[in-house]
């Protein structure tokens, strides 16, 4: 979604402002801007489309280069008004002297542009944030400063934001704020950096400083305060800088998707690593920060997600009930927000968020904390809101996931989520014998993994049969139906081809009726309890001409019958059985996608970090 990248020190602006809007580039965006402060105006360039635009912009434009100070920069993602110059950020302030970025939605932006234009002000894109610029230049023309501009001008907007301001007749100056959008501070040894995501800035600073919602920073190039909307000091502690946000490379690999398709035996294995205590049959996970005696007052479980994320988490459910007998339910985090759920004092909500970042999973970890749920993040990047927020709870450690598409966080998802199973069974009825089975499937993810890989060529091919249809199902019971929902949701958002997940035994009630030859269905048919009843669903995909693909555990034979395609892959026990069957599907969207010839990395209209509701 939207970034930002701002920097003011003693280097050469806009090239720190380039490279750190490329770094955010894998976020989804579709234009692009920024601004500088130059000799008492701001030197303002943006366009449609990729950074390298942007560039080419600045290039024609000329006056940029060797300009040493402070500058702000944008990737836009269309919330309000269409993807086109005028659109894009930074937006200005009607006297072209404050330049603003922001992340998020002004949610009373229509009365608030309104009540500026009675007064005259006339407004030249349909964004929400120009509203913020012309407020802030109101109170500038009233004789405040700066800070205090932004200060007053965040006091009457409602909704999220995270922001960076200038004004070209302040360029020691740099103001940045946020609610509800993460931004954060890079503390350098040439200057500070302000960005919505650790990566943008990662080469530059030692230290980050995390800004809390309600918090506006202003940056001088000497020094740092920071106040809250109510004018009041606060002093936030930096943290180091987690190199592991570093640049991303593809590592020769085509795309990131398929090097983080790839990289999930190591992200797995750094995903266990030191959590498995064979001898005891258990799992240690210190991020819970709970005793045993804790953990075996929970009494139900919520987990709360969106997207993958949440089909992750329908697998955990699954595993919380099986293995802990604790009462579970996944929830998706916008209806768990609003719907005013029940929450007693011993229920936990898992949030799971592979960006920490959502903002319905934050919201709802918020609504989960006010009504007094004990609440436990399961998230991949490290000083995220939601973990932070959380408290405790368990990090991925699945490095960082660039590709839109999520992979490798799925398939670590699972495994935390299988691990705190696992403890949470063995405070419960769950004997040592059985946690140590357990404990060595769990082990046994990487390699399970590594041999799925290696079905690459095969699912290549089969790929093939799939690229051409316009329409397809993805159908499983059990542990399979939260992988058949991440199938579907994989094929659709990569390869743009309309898919469906859905319940292999719900297909009767209403969707068979679209089944036909041209409609292919692929079938998540590992061999786990239920299997022969989906065998039946096959057979009836295939009565009404759907050509079926199953994926498959090796040694079935009672599939190839039955199915035109098998995807075969390394058998296991029945909890973590979405693990191999999710990575064929994914390989099988990736390849459907690269012969459709589509921009797998960055698809149309998705965001990596959603971060508006
Ligand atoms: C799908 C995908 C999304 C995310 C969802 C939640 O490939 O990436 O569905 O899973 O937006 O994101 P996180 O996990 O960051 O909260």
């Amino acid at each position: 979604m939207c970034g930002i990248a701002g920097f003011i020190g003693e280097r050469e602006t806009v090239p720190l402002l380039l490279q750190g809007l490329k770094r955010l580039e894998y976020r989804g965006y579709d234009s692009s801007g920024i601004a500088i402060a130059d000799d008492g105006a701001l030197r303002v360039a943006k366009s449609v489309g990729k950074i390298a635009a942007l560039e080419d912009k600045l290039a024609a434009l000329g006056g940029f280069a060797g300009k040493t100070g402070v500058g702000i920069g944008h990737t836009r993602w269309a919330t309000h008004g269409e993807p086109n110059e005028r659109n894009a950020h930074p937006q200005l302030s009607p006297d072209g002297l404050v330049a603003v970025v922001h992340n998020g939605i002004i949610e009373n932006h229509a009365s608030l542009r309104a009540a500026l234009e009675a007064k005259g002000h006339v407004f030249k894109s349909d964004t929400d944030t120009e509203v913020l610029a012309h407020l802030i230049a109101e109170e500038r023309d009233a004789g405040f400063s700066l800070p205090d501009a932004v200060l007053h001008a965040l006091r009457l907007v409602s909704g999220t934001y995270g922001i960076a301001v200038i004004d070209a007749r302040e360029p020691s100056l740099l103001v940045a704020a946020r609610k509800g959008s993460p931004l954060l501070l890079g503390l350098g040894t040439y200057g500070t950096f302000v960005a919505s995501d650790v990566s943008a800035f990662v080469s530059g600073a030692r230290k980050v400083i995390y800004l809390e919602d309600g918090d506006i920073a202003t940056v001088r190039r000497d020094r740092l305060d920071i106040r809250t909307l109510d004018d009041v000091r606060v002093a936030r502690t930096p943290a180091a800088v987690d190199p592991a946000a570093g640049a991303p490379e593809k590592g020769g690999y085509e795309h990131f998707m398929l090097k983080e398709i790839h990289e999930q035996p190591e992200a797995i294995a750094n995903t266990i690593r030191g959590r498995l205590l064979p001898l005891d049959g258990t799992a240690k996970l210190a991020g819970l920060q709970l005793e045993a005696r804790e953990l075996a007052s929970i009494e139900n479980i919520v987990l709360t997600a969106c997207g993958t994320s949440y089909y992750a988490g329908i697998a955990g459910a699954y595993a919380f009930e099986q293995f802990a007998l604790i009462p579970s339910r996944v929830e998706q985090a916008a209806e768990f927000r609003y719907r005013n759920p029940i929450v007693r004092p011993d229920t936990a909500l898992v949030a799971i968020s592979q960006s920490g970042e959502t903002a319905d999973t934050l919201a709802a970890t918020r609504e989960a904390k006010r009504k007094g749920a004990l609440v436990l993040s399961v998230c991949n990047v490290v000083g995220s809101t939601i973990a932070r927020e959380a408290g405790r709870g368990v990090y991925l450690h699945a490095g960082p996931e660039i590709g839109v598409a999520s992979t490798k966080a799925f398939l670590c998802q699972v495994t935390v989520l299988n691990m705190m199973a696992l403890l949470l069974g063995r405070t419960r009825q769950l004997s040592n014998p059985e946690g140590t089975e357990m404990v060595k499937a769990i082990e046994s993810l990487p390699e399970l993994v590594r041999r799925t890989l290696e079905k690459e060529d095969e699912i290549r091919r089969i790929a093939e049969r799939l690229a051409g249809a316009k329409d397809a199902f993805y159908i499983g019971r059990g542990y399979m139906y939260p992988a058949a929902l991440e199938g579907a949701l994989k094929l659709k958002e990569i390869s743009y081809l309309h898919a469906e997940g859905y319940h292999a035994a719900e297909l009767k009630h209403g969707p068979i009726a679209l089944l036909a030859e041209d409609v292919p269905v692929v079938a998540c048919a590992a061999k786990i309890p239920g299997h022969e009843k989906t065998l039946g669903n096959i057979q009836e995909c295939r009565a009404r001409k759907s050509p079926v693909i199953a994926i498959a555990t090796e040694g079935d034979g009672d599939i190839e019958a039955l199915a035109d395609e098998v995807v075969y892959v390394p058998p296991c026990a029945e909890n973590i059985s979405p693990i191999p069957v999710v990575v064929a599907e994914q390989l099988l969207a990736y390849h459907v996608a690269r012969l459709r010839g589509e921009p797998i990395d960055q698809p149309r209209n998705l965001a990596k970090s959603v971060t508006v509701e």
